[in-house]
């Protein structure tokens, strides 16, 4: 029987988690006043009264608003060391990190303030014993154009980001839009990985794009993948790495995916357990392994070989993932 003692204390690499998804109704009531940003709400429980989502586009509708009371570079530090510390206390040894620059350059707030707030909360962070890296999302509801904007003001911090991502409304935005960047990103030497959330209409053929065709390393969420053999395949003989969200996943889908993660780990696929936006899917790392491990009965082997799975997954140099594995 899997405790909640054994899924915190256990080493692991958190490698789906976006930074703005970690703002806590605390903190974002406290830089609400502190820039003067009227947010709509005052308390704590009004805050969690406008988290009501059942898909991913309602879900997007409260979190990108939420995202104006970070202004400063002292606000993205704070919040991204206030996850850190949470990591932390998670156990998390290595994270790898998503940001959206376009979620706050587009309202004015420019893409040095978001990187250096940031980078210095993970420079301080080695403090806690916690590794950290940054991975830039583009959002896949913005133009093209404005992903080629973003990879040019991006590259100039090249030695602060580890790789690039694509997040946000998935529905008619296929991976293939986005080509053409990832591509560019692959040349300057940054690692791919890309969302394709459950259950989305076309998701085998986003999934397929990304392996086929843009040559990702990791499928965030990713699961609907089961539905394909000859992908399942593929994804086993590649080692590509399949970043899913329990507790995410269980606002959108009963089971939260579980029996496809336990097929797709049966299968030799290299799945493993992360948070999504914990300050909004009511759990950190620890929580999201302690759910799916008491849903559907996991044993010791299969939850040690899903964190396994997430140091074998991430960009860490292989000398540093010899110390975990
Ligand atoms: N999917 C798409 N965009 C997101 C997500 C997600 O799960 N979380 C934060 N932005
Ligand atoms: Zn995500």
């Amino acid at each position: 029987e899997i405790t909640e003692q054994f899924t915190s204390g256990l080493p692991k690499a958190e490698l789906h988690l976006h930074i703005e998804g970690t703002l806590e109704p605390e903190l974002k009531l406290k830089l609400a006043k502190r820039n003067n940003v009227d947010i709509g709400q005052t308390t704590i429980e009004e805050v969690q009264k406008t988290y009501q989502y059942d898909d991913l586009a309602s879900f997007l509708n409260v979190y990108y608003p939420a995202m104006n009371v970070l202004q400063t570079e002292q606000d993205f530090y704070d919040l991204a060391f206030a996850y850190l510390s949470k990591a932390a206390q998670n156990n998390v040894r290595h994270v790898e990190i998503f940001f959206d620059p376009q979620a706050h350059t587009s309202r004015g707030i420019s893409f040095k303030t978001v990187i250096d707030g940031l980078y210095q909360a993970t420079v301080d962070a080695r403090a806690l014993n916690v590794d950290a890296a940054l991975i830039m999302c583009f959002l896949r509801d913005f133009s093209k154009e404005s992903a080629r904007k973003t990879l040019e003001e991006a590259l100039i911090y090249k030695d602060k980001i580890v790789g690039v991502g694509l997040d946000s409304d998935e529905h008619n935005n296929p991976p293939l839009k986005f080509a053409r960047q990832f591509e560019d990103a692959a040349a300057a030497g940054l690692h791919r990985t890309v969302h394709c959330d459950i259950d989305q209409k076309d998701s085998i053929e986003h999934i397929r794009q990304a392996l086929e065709i843009m040559e990702v390393e990791r499928l965030d969420h990713g699961t609907n993948i089961v539905e394909d053999p000859d992908l399942v395949n593929l994804v086993a003989k590649k080692q590509i790495g399949l970043t899913s969200c329990p507790l995410s996943n269980g606002f959108v889908s009963p089971e939260m995916k579980g029996k496809e993660v336990l097929e797709l780990l049966d299968q030799g696929v290299k799945v493993s357990i992360h948070s999504d936006d914990p300050a909004y899917f009511g759990g950190y790392i620890s929580d999201n392994y302690f759910a799916i491990a008491k849903k559907f009965n996991l044993s010791r082997e299969q939850v040690v070989q899903l964190a396994r799975n997430s140091f074998e997954t991430s960009w860490i140099s292989p000398e540093q993932k010899n110390i975990y594995l």
